[in-house]
């Protein structure tokens, strides 16, 4: 096998991180402080993969003004830009001319502790024209289940089974390894969705895709809540993405010891907690935020220089980058809040809101 190159969609307008997505797109939002993509190339690099191609098409600036042509990471990194979305086997048709050989696609917003040299063994050992990654859960219904037989040869896709009706609970966990004639397989120039018709077509035409199924961490992080939950994760070391578990990042160190500071909690370079403020547990603090005087943030993640006023409250919220909470304001639980929105003195934000001054 030739060295395995990757492919990462990274193109979709993220709808579901709005009011985030506004101004952000979904692969640059941060984890603990750092873009994901940025966090995912740093696992290729580690597992040798090192020729990467993104397929993006939303917000792209804000990705090839980060990444550059991949040489400060020590990769190589090639672009498409798609004019209007291609869907996830239309972005791949789309970059045939840059893959020499098998590759990996990725979906870009899942976090995942997958072993790739792993998986690219199994592969080696399968055969087949492609290997997808596959996770159990106990309820499929949300999900793209996956049907294969104990051999690991898969036989169907169902999409979203209703509730108690899927065969299995293997789900398509947004990483596959194909080799590259799956890509004869893709019709150019229109959308085309790999899960919906590319996979099952591959499939009945008499091709072998096997099942790669593991244990792994594994979340979407498409979804405001999962956001959340995926910080925690990474925060309590399930997820293992930071050094240590505790008190950490660049603004840690002069406030470890703080009283009001609960761990665990990641503070950024810059970041300001005045004494009777309480922060955590579970709250990231991106690079510049400040936190006033008997403010309480919990369970948060904020970017970089959010402001949190005096006494006022945000907890299992969002914050994106430059908002400002006024005085004695309340953030409830849920709250998704937009780039440099101000929330004002004494408002009292319902759970759940999404709030932005981006227009349409
Ligand atoms: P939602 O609008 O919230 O559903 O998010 P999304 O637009 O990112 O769609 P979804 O989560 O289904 O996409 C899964 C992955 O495929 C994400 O990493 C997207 O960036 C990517 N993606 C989806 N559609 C396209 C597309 O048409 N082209 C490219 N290049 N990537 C895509």
């Amino acid at each position: 096998m030739s060295e395995v190159q990757a492919i990462i969609l990274v193109g979709g307008e993220g709808t579901r991180l709005r009011p985030l997505t506004y101004g952000t797109p979904k692969p640059m939002v941060p984890i603990a402080g750092v873009p994901f993509l940025a966090r995912s190339m740093e696992r290729l690099y580690e597992a040798g993969i090192t020729d990467v191609i993104l397929a993006a098409g939303y917000m792209p600036k804000a990705i090839t003004d980060y990444f550059g042509d991949g040489s400060t990471l020590g990769m190589h990194v090639t672009y498409a830009i798609e004019e209007t979305p291609l869907g996830t086997a239309g972005a791949l048709k789309n970059v045939e001319e840059h893959v020499h050989g098998p590759f990996f696609v990725f979906n870009g917003d899942i976090l995942t502790s997958l072993d790739l040299p792993a998986m690219i063994e199994h592969h080696k050992r399968k055969g087949g024209v492609g290997m997808l990654h596959l996770i159990e859960v106990p309820d499929p219904s949300a999900f793209g289940c996956v049907v294969h037989d104990a051999d690991g040869a898969i036989s169907a896709f169902i999409e979203k089974p209703p509730p108690g009706t899927a065969p299995g609970n293997d789900i398509n966990a947004g990483t596959y390894l194909l080799e590259r004639e799956v890509l004869d397989a893709i019709p150019a120039g229109r959308p085309v969705s790999i899960e919906r018709e590319t996979f099952p077509q591959l499939i009945a035409s008499g091709k072998k895709l096997y099942a790669h199924v593991t244990g792994d961490y594994w979340i979407d992080l498409g979804r405001p809540e999962n956001y959340l939950a995926a910080h925690r994760d990474v925060l309590a070391g399930i997820m293992p993405l930071l050094v240590e578990p505790g008190v950490t990042g660049e603004g840690a160190a002069e406030l470890r010891d703080r009283r009001g500071i609960i761990a665990p909690v990641h503070l950024d370079a810059g970041t300001t907690i005045d004494p009777t403020a309480k922060v955590g547990p579970n709250v990231v603090l991106g690079r510049g935020c400040c936190v006033e005087a008997g403010a309480v943030v919990r369970e948060s993640v904020l970017w970089d220089d959010v402001l949190v006023g005096p006494q006022a409250t945000v907890e299992e919220a969002i914050l994106a980058s430059g908002v400002r909470v006024g005085k004695g304001a309340k953030v409830g639980a849920g709250s998704v809040v937009g780039h440099g929105y101000v929330v004002a003195n004494g408002a009292r934000v319902e759970p759940g809101s999404k709030l932005s001054d981006h227009q349409k």
